[in-house]
């Protein structure tokens, strides 16, 4: 099992409830490589230093949610040059129309068209060579990157049926409770660092956890009770999602709990629910963040790891390509 998130942003109760949190959950029936994109965030600029830092607040992280650096592979992409490598190899048998069809290239472009730069639109290829290094069964990933499995199987396939079986097929992934957690203030876009009075940060205080969950968009139709409809209650059916996930209760279960109760009532359950599940996550960061050399030995070990499994596939595709050896 393999999968990464970009640290170009804080993590927050999306990528908790839709990824990580599910990653854990699998430690003891795969494999676990986990890992933070960084090369994937500067096809948009990032600060430098920002990014430096989220890189290694982001593994804190990782580990306060669960993720035991003794039980699964944790490390930083940028750490194994393996993928970089194979990145280039794939770019060649990636082709220019395919990756013009992808949907988050066109976005992407539209959103930062004074930047529309080759790793943009290259961003599929070194995703395959991500997953494809690992040899992973499966990939975890939210609704909105299974196109980019999809790709990266279609790249594998296309690759093994010029050379033979190098690469294994994966699958992608898609969690179904809680893999899409919607913005607090825009039920109708998933939760994004981009809009952060909508966002739970892993790192928010108890207080801001409740001011944003008071905030938090219900519905205009004034009915003023709980009841699940995505459609029509898109803001009462993603708190009651969130709720929901983390309690284990069912929706019916929830819509009984809350009967006769008002949307005030509800969003500050939901809230404490939240704080309740985010302060030890918070607590437990923050006292990983203040041991940076505990943190640089998990990285460590964990590019020592993943370089490991990572060449042995790099060292077949170069052979198998022609390079001489
Ligand atoms: N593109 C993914 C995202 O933005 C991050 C990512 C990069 C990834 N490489 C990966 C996810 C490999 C799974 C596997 O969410």
């Amino acid at each position: 099992m393999l999968s990464g998130i970009q640290p170009s942003g804080d993590l927050h109760l999306g990528n908790y409830l839709g990824a990580i949190r599910n990653w854990a959950e699998r430690v003891n029936e795969y494999e676990c490589y986990y890992f933070m994109a960084d090369l994937h965030t500067i096809t948009v600029r990032q600060e430098p230093a920002e990014l430096r830092k989220r890189s290694l607040n982001q593994l804190a992280q990782y580990i306060a949610c669960g993720l035991d650096p003794e039980k699964n592979v944790l490390f930083l992409q940028s750490h194994v040059p393996a993928h970089t490598q194979l990145a280039w190899v794939l770019n060649c048998y990636t082709m220019f129309g395919e990756l013009s069809r992808m949907t988050q290239f066109k976005d992407k472009s539209a959103k930062y068209s004074n930047n529309i730069n080759a790793g943009l639109f290259t961003y599929p290829v070194l995703m395959a060579a991500d997953i494809l290094l690992y040899q992973p069964d499966y990939v975890p990933v939210g609704e909105d990157q299974k196109q980019h499995v999809e790709i990266c199987r279609d790249i594998a396939q296309r690759f093994n049926g010029i050379y033979g079986d190098v690469f294994k097929i994966p699958e992608p992934l898609i969690a179904k409770t809680g893999s899409r957690i919607y913005g607090l203030t825009t039920p109708d876009a998933k939760m994004s660092k981009s809009v952060p009075d909508g966002c739970v940060f892993l790192m928010d205080s108890p207080d801001d956890i409740r001011r944003k969950f008071k905030r938090a968009v219900t519905d205009s139709d004034r009915e003023n009770c709980i009841r699940y409809d995505k459609v029509n209650k898109p803001g009462v059916a993603n708190l009651m999602n969130i709720y929901s996930t983390l309690t284990g209760k069912s929706m019916p279960e929830i819509e009984a709990e809350f009967a006769g109760g008002g949307y005030g009532e509800f969003k500050s359950a939901v809230a404490e629910t939240v704080v309740s599940a985010l302060s030890p996550i918070r607590e437990e960061a923050q006292r990983l963040i203040a041991d940076k050399a505990y943190l640089d030995e998990v990285y460590r070990k964990g590019a020592e790891q993943a370089s490991y499994v990572a060449g042995k596939t790099l060292r077949k595709v170069y052979k198998k390509v022609g390079f001489y050896q």
